[in-house]
């Protein structure tokens, strides 16, 4: 095997397209990461339709790699593995993307790597700045939400997580009983910008309860009862109201994922780490206020705090890629007998913590 890694990434688990190619070359560079989003297709139902998806995956894949490849301006022959999600996530989906890259890997006989989507979240710090194992990651996204202590690339301890939904799918309904635009986080963080987060009180559930489990589904239901007695208020929702209710959305999950940190920092910092840092990962962590919080958690505790470029936060090919390549590097490869799994726990010692939502299995 030569120093150098070359593999192509293939990420089908929900509602994104993506393909990438990442070369291991002393660093990792991310020569090409390409995105196709299914917003427009989902739009008119509220959420994801699995079907819909996984239909839409298939369609593009092949569209998605070549991109890739020519943006990378790489061919096939130049790769040494091709990694795809092997799950967990939307089982069409999921389906999709391993049947493209088994179709890729039979052709050309480059190995096949089935990658667990949460661990290319996880790694995705490492991917774009030098961090030591062990670190604290806190994984919050659309399915997630989960404090793992990574030890290694395939040895992750679960601390705590999400006991019903995740982060992201509550912006993304917030967004919806507000009429603004799908993904939530987005249009919700822009609204929030000129609102009062005080205005409304909303709960901070379970931080009455020890250790880092976590709980949002009530604040769902505490934010569709703050905007029904607004509109039974006025008969309507002004720009101000829509600005105050996601400032006070965010403030509340900023508090229970800030206040959820410091305990599970408390937890990690058990094991000694020379050089402990919390890692945040996953699409929720595109966000400006969650971040400044855990940047200021982490300046007080004298951690150091790490967050991934904005487009590496969301669903993406290029973590996909570069957990091949550690895989890769140590000939952990697959075959073709690769299966996809809906729910793959990282730390399979920790018991089961949710169902299915809205965006996929969670785990
Ligand atoms: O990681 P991701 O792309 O897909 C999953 O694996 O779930 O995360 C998507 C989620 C969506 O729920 C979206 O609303 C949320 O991440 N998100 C944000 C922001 N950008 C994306 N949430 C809060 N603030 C943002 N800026
Ligand atoms: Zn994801």
């Amino acid at each position: 095997m030569t120093d150098t890694l070359t593999v192509l990434g293939i990420e089908s688990s929900c509602d994104d397209t993506a393909a990438a190619v990442v070369r291991l070359n002393g660093t990792a560079d991310v020569l090409s990461s390409v995105v196709y989003g299914q917003t427009a297709l989902h739009a008119d139902f509220g959420g994801v339709v699995p079907e819909i998806a996984a239909r839409a995956h298939a369609e593009k894949l092949d569209h998605c790699v070549e991109d890739a490849l020519s943006q990378a301006n790489l061919t096939l022959s130049d790769l040494d593995g091709i990694a795809v999600t092997a799950g967990p996530g939307l089982i069409g989906g999921v389906l999709s993307g391993v049947m493209c890259a088994k179709g890729l890997s039979a052709a050309t006989g480059i190995p096949l790597i089935g990658v667990n989507h949460l661990a290319g979240h996880a790694l995705t710090p490492r991917l774009t700045d030098v961090i030591a194992y062990p670190f604290l990651m806190l994984l919050v996204s659309g399915g997630h939400c989960q404090f793992l202590i990574a030890k290694g690339p395939d040895d992750f301890k679960r601390l705590g997580g999400t006991i019903d939904d995740a982060p992201g799918e509550a912006f993304d309904k917030t967004a919806r009983i507000l009429g603004l635009p799908q993904p939530g986080g987005p249009s919700v963080e822009k609204a929030a910008a000129n609102g009062d987060p005080k205005r409304f009180k909303l709960p901070r559930p379970l931080l009455d309860r020890e250790g880092c489990d976590m709980s949002f589904s009530g604040l769902k239901t505490a934010m569709l009862r703050a905007r029904d007695g607004v509109v039974a208020e006025k008969q309507g929702l002004t720009q101000a109201d829509q600005a105050d209710l996601c400032a006070g959305f965010q403030s509340a999950i900023t508090d229970v994922l800030v206040e959820k940190s410091r305990r599970a920092l408390t937890e990690y910092l058990k094991l000694n780490p020379t050089t402990p840092t919390l890692a945040v990962a996953g699409g929720v962590a595109a966000n400006t206020a969650i971040r400044a919080g855990l940047q200021d958690l982490c300046a007080k505790h004298d951690v150091a705090f790490t967050a991934p470029p904005l487009a590496l936060c969301t669903d993406n090919a290029a973590m996909i890629a570069y957990v091949g390549l550690t895989r890769l590097a140590k000939n952990d490869v697959d075959d073709l007998t690769l299966s996809a799994r809906p729910r793959w726990p990282l730390d399979n010692t920790a018991a089961p913590m949710l169902g299915f939502g809205k965006k996929g299995a969670k785990a």
